[in-house]
């Protein structure tokens, strides 16, 4: 297997921002490549890569990309093929854990540059555009410099390194909920509506931003693509299980003694990337944690050893997600961390449909009264109920993900809720309750 790092090569270089520290490191040679490349051939390449998405769902990249719908040879467009093209990129990072994105903004803001240079030019787009976190100013100001300096050089604007090919490059500051990272409701704040998702279909790439043809990627999936191309589908795909391969940037958080980002291939399990974090503080024992943020249903100590890809860590029932590994540990409450991350999908719910609107309202009471020692004994079936009502029947993501938390730690942890229901509740849990929580995790 090839080796990593990659993505964070030059993230330790003195000025690893900067254009000329990236173009000493090799950077934009990925660009001459590919613009001496067919558009349809580099489709072709990241397909062949096995790339996928890591904005969470792990869509493959090529396939994304193919689906734009493109003029046939000799024939007049019609259509979303007679349209604008627009990449848009997901910089949005808004799932509690995740902090791989920005990272990777702030040291090497030119492989993602590039990344969006090469994938524009392969969907046929001239235009791109980068939504970026609202609160992440720094993030902001560190793209807007990098962009300058990309104008400045050659590798933006017209006529791109002598090529022919033209391409505006926008830095768009985000909206500030984490619901404006779902794809479509990014879009509705990119035009300047409220945030909210929008019924699928017509997916993105055919009615997307302003309704033409867009590809919406996650930063990372696109500052993946110049080592694509660098390096060859064969090589990328060398990483990690075949299905599901490439270098990836995990974010370890929580009770780790050294948190932080760690690039390891793909099917990298925890085991191994705890270890490199240098494990779980000292005279403490890992008691859950999540594979790829919040909305990913917990696992616990006896899968350490699940090799971290999309498929296999979908097998043990949970999700890779954007793979920000939370750690908690044997002193850390179950319930109380199950119920902030409640209250934040509460909180960061659009209120677009009533599932997740009020659903989230409920099941963030229900949790404050078992946590405060105040639940009753059909609290659980409750939590139980009020998550099936919210799983499959909400109008996006978002409150599928909210129920993630729930369902898996009452699979795990279901002591941890008992021991805190009053004792005469305690007394009258019978046989009323469900004992296998339906739902994500089940
Ligand atoms: C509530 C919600 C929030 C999301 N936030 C992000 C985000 O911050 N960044 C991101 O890349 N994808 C996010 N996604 C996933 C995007 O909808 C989309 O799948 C992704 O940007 C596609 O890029 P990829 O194919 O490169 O993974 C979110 C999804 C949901 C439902």
């Amino acid at each position: 297997m090839p080796l990593t790092p990659v993505l964070t090569t030059r993230w330790g270089a003195e000025h690893s921002w900067r254009l000329s520290t990236y173009e000493r490191l090799d950077g934009y040679s990925a660009l001459r490549t590919a613009l001496s490349m067919q558009p349809d051939e580099l489709v072709t390449l990241v397909k062949d890569s096995g790339l996928r998405g890591r904005g969470g769902a792990g869509f493959p990249t090529g396939m994304k990309w193919s689906f734009i719908p493109q003029p046939k040879p000799g024939e007049e467009p019609t259509g979303p093929a007679a349209m604008p093209k627009y990449l848009v990129v997901n910089a949005d990072e808004g799932e509690p854990g995740t902090c791989k994105d920005l990272p990777l903004m702030m040291a090497d803001p030119h492989s993602l540059i590039e990344g969006v240079i090469i994938s524009s030019y392969a969907i046929r787009s001239k235009v791109a555009v980068i939504y970026v976190r609202g609160e992440a100013v720094h993030a902001h100001r560190r793209l807007l410099n990098a962009v300058g300096e990309a104008y400045a050089a050659g590798y933006l604007g017209t006529d791109i390194l002598g090529s022919g090919y033209d391409l505006e490059l926008i830095v768009h500051a985000g909206a500030g909920a984490y619901i404006c990272g779902e794809e479509t409701a990014l879009l509705d704040s990119l035009e300047g509506y409220r945030g909210q998702p929008r019924l699928k279909p017509p997916f993105p790439a055919v009615a997307g931003l302003y309704g033409a043809p867009t590809v919406i990627n996650n930063v990372e999936t696109l500052a993946s693509v110049p080592f694509v191309v660098r390096g060859g589908a064969e090589w990328f795909k060398a990483f990690g299980p075949e299905k599901s391969p490439g270098p990836k940037i995990y974010s370890l958080s929580g009770r780790v003694v050294r948190p932080g980002q760690y690039e390891a291939p793909m099917g990298t399990t925890m085991r191994e990337l705890l270890e490199m974090a240098g494990g779980v503080r000292p005279g403490h024992e890992l008691k859950f944690w999540t594979p790829g943020g919040s909305s990913t249903p917990y696992f616990t100590a006896e899968h350490l050893d699940v090799p971290l890809d999309f498929d296999s860590v979908a097998a043990a029932g949970s999700m890779l997600g954007t793979t920000a590994l939370m750690v908690f540990d044997e002193t850390d409450s179950i319930v109380e961390a199950t119920l902030r991350f409640t209250e934040f999908y509460a909180h960061e719910s659009c209120g677009k449909c009533t599932p997740c609107r009020e659903g989230t309202y409920w099941l963030v009471q229900v949790l404050e009264r078992i946590a405060r020692g105040r639940g009753t004994a059909q609290d659980l079936d409750v939590l139980v109920d009020t998550c099936d009502n919210i799983l499959g029947r909400s109008f996006c993501a978002l409150g599928d993900g909210a129920t993630s938390c729930i369902t898996s730690s009452l699979k795990y942890f279901k002591d941890d809720y008992v021991a805190l229901l009053p004792p005469e509740e305690q007394a009258r849990l019978g046989r009323s309750l469900r004992l296998e929580p339906v739902g994500a995790a089940s």
